[in-house]
C-alpha cells in the first residue's frame, strides 16, 4: 500500500519561482511513490477573499494549469477542488468542538496573519472573521478526511500541522483510535529570494518571477533586479553574494555559475551583459513549462476534466472516512 500524501494550495494567483523551487520540485519527486491528493483550496481561499469570489474562481483553473505545466502528472496526482468535497466542511464543524478559540488565537501562523491584517486595516484584528480564525480547523479536516499521512509544506505551515495533530489526538482520545497523525515533509530547497533582495519571493510583495511571465516581462524584471550597489562602472569588481542576478544564475544557469562568479568578482563582467545572460537562461528555463501550459490553455476542457476526475476519487475516499468518523461519534443514523 502506498502512503497517502495530501497538500493544498490557495487559488489566489499564479505560481512563481518560489513555488516551483520551494514546493513544486518536492511534489514532482513525490508523485512517483505516493497516493497523492492535491487540493485546490477554494474554500480556504475564500476565508480571505470572500468578497472576491471571481478571483478565486478564475484562479482554480490558473493554478491547476501552472501545476500541470511544471510536470505534475494527472495520472499520478489526484487534483481536486476543496468545495467539491462537502465532507471537509462537515468534518470542520465536528472538529470545531475540539479546539478552543484561545488556542487558535495563539497559533503562530494565524497570529502573524492577523497582525498583518491589522497593520493593513489598522483595526487590531476586530475585522477577523470566525471563518478566518478557524481555517486551521478546516485545514485539519482537509488532511484527515483522506487519512493524509505526509503533508509537504513550507515551514510557515508547521503551526497548522501541529494544530492538526492536536485535533487528531483530542478526537482519538474521545471517540477512539480513528485518525492518523500527519507528518510534515519540508521541502529541501529553502525559500527563493525576491528580485528586490527580500528573503522571500511573494505574490503580494511584487518581487516575483511568475511561471507565466512572457519574455518581455522577464527581461524587464531582471533588468530592474537588485545588484551590488557598490558597483558603479562596468569593470568595477563586485560582490555576487549580495546580487540577485547572481542568485538567479545559480538557480537557472548552474552550468556557468563559476564563470559568472569569477568574472563578477574580478570586474570582467558588466551588470548589463550579466543580466542579459540571465534573461536568456531564465527564458530558456521557463520555455518548456510555458509550452506545456499552452497545451492545457488550449485544452481547458481537459483541465476541467482532470479536476472532475480527481474530485471524484477524492470524494469516494472522503465518504469512506466520514462513515468511520460518524460511527465513532455515534451520529451514524443511516446505519441503523
Ligand atoms: N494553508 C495552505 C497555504 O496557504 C494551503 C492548504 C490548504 C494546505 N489546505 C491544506 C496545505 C492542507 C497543506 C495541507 O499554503
Amino acid at each position: 500500500m502506498k502512503k497517502t500524501i495530501l497538500t493544498g494550495l490557495r487559488p489566489t494567483g499564479n505560481l512563481h519561482l518560489g513555488h516551483l523551487f520551494g514546493a513544486g520540485k518536492n511534489y514532482l519527486a513525490m508523485q512517483e511513490d505516493y497516493e497523492f491528493f492535491l487540493e485546490i483550496a477554494d474554500v480556504q481561499a475564500l476565508t480571505d477573499n470572500f468578497h472576491h469570489p471571481e478571483k478565486v474562481r478564475k484562479n482554480v483553473l490558473e493554478i491547476t494549469m501552472d501545476l500541470l505545466a511544471i510536470g505534475l502528472d494527472p495520472k499520478k496526482v489526484h487534483f481536486f477542488i476543496q468545495s467539491r468535497i462537502p465532507e471537509i466542511a462537515e468534518l470542520t464543524v465536528f472538529y470545531s468542538n475540539l479546539v478552543t478559540v484561545a488556542r487558535l488565537q495563539r497559533n503562530p501562523t494565524v497570529k502573524t496573519e492577523i497582525l498583518q491584517k491589522s497593520e493593513l486595516f489598522g483595526n487590531h484584528g476586530e475585522s477577523i472573521t470566525y471563518g478566518f480564525l478557524g481555517y486551521p480547523v478546516s485545514q485539519a479536516a482537509d488532511i484527515t478526511i483522506f487519512d493524509g499521512e505526509l503533508v509537504p509544506v513550507g515551514d510557515d505551515q508547521l503551526p497548522l500541522l501541529e494544530q492538526c495533530r492536536e485535533i487528531v489526538r483530542k478526537f482519538n482520545s474521545i471517540y477512539g483510535d480513528i485518525l492518523k497523525e500527519p507528518e510534515q515533509v519540508l521541502s529541501n530547497t529553502t525559500r527563493v529570494k525576491g528580485l528586490d533582495g527580500n528573503e522571500k519571493m511573494g505574490k503580494s510583495l511584487g518581487n516575483a518571477i511568475f511561471l507565466v511571465d512572457s519574455e518581455d516581462v522577464v527581461k524587464e524584471k531582471i533588468m530592474n533586479a537588485v545588484t551590488d550597489p557598490n558597483k558603479i562602472r562596468k569593470d568595477d569588481p563586485a560582490n555576487p553574494d549580495i546580487c540577485m542576478v547572481y542568485y538567479y544564475h545559480n538557480l537557472v544557469n548552474k552550468g556557468n555559475i563559476d564563470t559568472v562568479c569569477k568574472e563578477c568578482r574580478n570586474g570582467t563582467r558588466g551588470c548589463v551583459s550579466c543580466k542579459k545572460e540571465l534573461i536568456h537562461a531564465m527564458n530558456e528555463f521557463l520555455k518548456p513549462i510555458q509550452e506545456r501550459r499552452k497545451y492545457y490553455e488550449e485544452n481547458s476542457s481537459l483541465v476541467k476534466q482532470i479536476l472532475e476526475d480527481g474530485s471524484l476519487v477524492a470524494k469516494k475516499r472522503a465518504e469512506v472516512q466520514m462513515k468511520r468518523i460518524k460511527q465513532a461519534m455515534q451520529i451514524d443514523y443511516d446505519e441503523k
